[in-house]
């Protein structure tokens, strides 16, 4: 049988075939075929939107790969910078390419004094650091006027190197600003994931010496955070970048997209829904409750993972050795007693409802002493990779700008009333 399907107008009697490529049949036949039909999809549920070679995700099966190599595999072994080379070239990178690349970024962690003092401390003494990120990302692109070259390789590549670095640094500065903490300046003989516990946590030692198993915990974090295909965020850096916007305004786009509670705060409010819960002998109740449509339970669940996702099993195992160094957070108990009870219950088996990411990232970093406001900023500083390897993706594809249609359900064409007759 042809791996093809065969659609017929009926208002014709006309037939074309269209062929199924890796599970997309290509819009582009259809609306040769059927100039002015076009496909209603709100949220884009059922839209392959664009080709790429990045993430290769298979939601039933539970796997996740970075440019085909599993994402284990590279959560044991690698490093988020050796992970954002990854993402961004195709390829893994041998000793001198990473090592000038860790240079380079090394290079780029200080940001310009007048984004710190004009605009970071211009903000309200409470003001949320995912708020300030997103204002100060989009800042950035008034500070390089070069940011405008994307078709110049070095320009643009110049543009890459200094968002991954700036990210710690702009998310550490809206922290402490926040707690009306001073500034710490960028360590270059740190490690990228050093460097950012030290501009996080430093008081007045000489040098932060952060633990390193936390150290190694947070590159982990942020290897499986650097990307995940065509993420509400990611598709807001695509639609934003397809525009040839530069990619400070692109990516403060992207940042945006994250700050929203359906993205970036899931392990928030899974942190807020333990607290309530309060005792493990409360878990089969509140199981209840949720069965009966009361709420949803926080940080189960997902879109694409109808398995248990390949995200969750490795920070369970990390969540263990920050537990080691921290102290266990108290919320663990009950995390896994939820977890047991849920996945021997039918209602989450027949849904295929496992725990996704947010289940126990935000057990961790509570644990570690980041506050809650904190979450999806620990999550946009790694995510930057990801966004910006699709950003030049897109433009290597040379995409067009992004531009859907819609089905007007307004009102019919009718004259305007005076303001006295209304
Ligand atoms: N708790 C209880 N029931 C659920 C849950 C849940 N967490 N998730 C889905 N369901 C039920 C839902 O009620 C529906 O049941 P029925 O068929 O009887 O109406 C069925 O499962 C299908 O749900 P859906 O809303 O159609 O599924 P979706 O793909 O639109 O939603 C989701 C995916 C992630 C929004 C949802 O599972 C959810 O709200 N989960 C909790 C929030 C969460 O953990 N979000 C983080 C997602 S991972 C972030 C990332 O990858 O970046």
């Amino acid at each position: 049988m042809a791996d093809s399907i065969t659609i017929t107008d009926n208002r014709t009697g006309e037939s074309f075939e269209v062929p199924i490529v890796d599970g997309t049949v290509s819009a582009q036949q259809w609306s040769k075929h059927l100039p002015g039909i076009w496909f209603l999809d709100p949220a884009l549920v059922t839209t392959a939107m664009s080709e790429s070679s990045i993430s290769y995700l298979d939601g039933e099966a539970g796997i996740l790969r970075y440019r085909g190599y599993p994402i284990e595999q590279l959560a044991e072994k690698s490093t988020y910078l050796e992970v954002a080379y990854l993402l961004l070239n195709g390829e893994l990178p041998t000793e001198d390419q990473l090592s000038s690349w860790v240079g380079e970024v090394t290079h780029h962690t200080f940001i310009h004094e007048n984004v710190r003092k004009r605009f970071l401390e211009g903000f309200h003494y409470d003001a949320h650091p995912m708020g300030i990120l997103v204002s100060a990302v989009a800042a950035l692109s008034t500070f390089y006027l070069d940011a405008k070259e994307i078709f110049d390789p070095e320009a643009r590549h110049r543009q890459i190197v200094r968002l991954i670095a700036k990210m710690p640094t702009l998310a550490a500065a809206a922290y402490r600003f926040s707690q009306g903490m001073p500034f710490v300046y960028p360590d270059n003989a740190l490690s990228f994931p050093e460097n950012f516990l030290s501009m996080m946590w430093k008081i007045a030692e000489p040098r932060y010496e952060a633990d390193p198993r936390l150290i190694r915990a947070v590159d982990v974090l942020f290897i499986l955070h650097a990307d995940h295909e065509q993420n509400c965020s990611t598709t807001a850096m695509r639609v934003v970048g397809s525009a040839h916007s530069d990619p400070y305004s692109s990516a403060a786009a992207a940042c945006a997209a994250l700050y929203g509670p359906r993205h970036g705060g899931a392990n928030e409010a899974v942190v807020k829904m333990l607290t309530e819960i309060g005792s493990m002998e409360n878990v089969p109740d509140f199981v209840r409750s949720v069965k009966e449509g009361h709420g949803r339970l926080q940080g189960f669940g997902h879109r694409v993972y109808k398995n248990y996702d390949p995200r969750a099993k490795i920070i369970k195992n990390v969540a263990y050795d920050v537990f080691d160094v921290t102290g266990k957070n108290p919320l663990l108990d009950i995390a896994l007693k939820l977890e047991e009870v849920a996945l021997s219950d039918e209602y989450f088996i027949s849904r295929k409802l496992y725990p996704n990411v947010d289940f126990y990232s935000g057990l961790i970093y509570q644990a570690m002493g980041f506050p809650v406001d904190m979450f999806p900023v620990l999550f946009a500083i790694p995510r930057m990779s990801g966004w910006l390897a699709h950003w030049q993706e897109l433009l290597d594809q040379d995409a067009k700008i992004a531009r859907p249609r819609q089905r007007y359900v307004g009102a019919e064409l009718r004259d305007f009333v005076p303001i006295a007759d209304r």
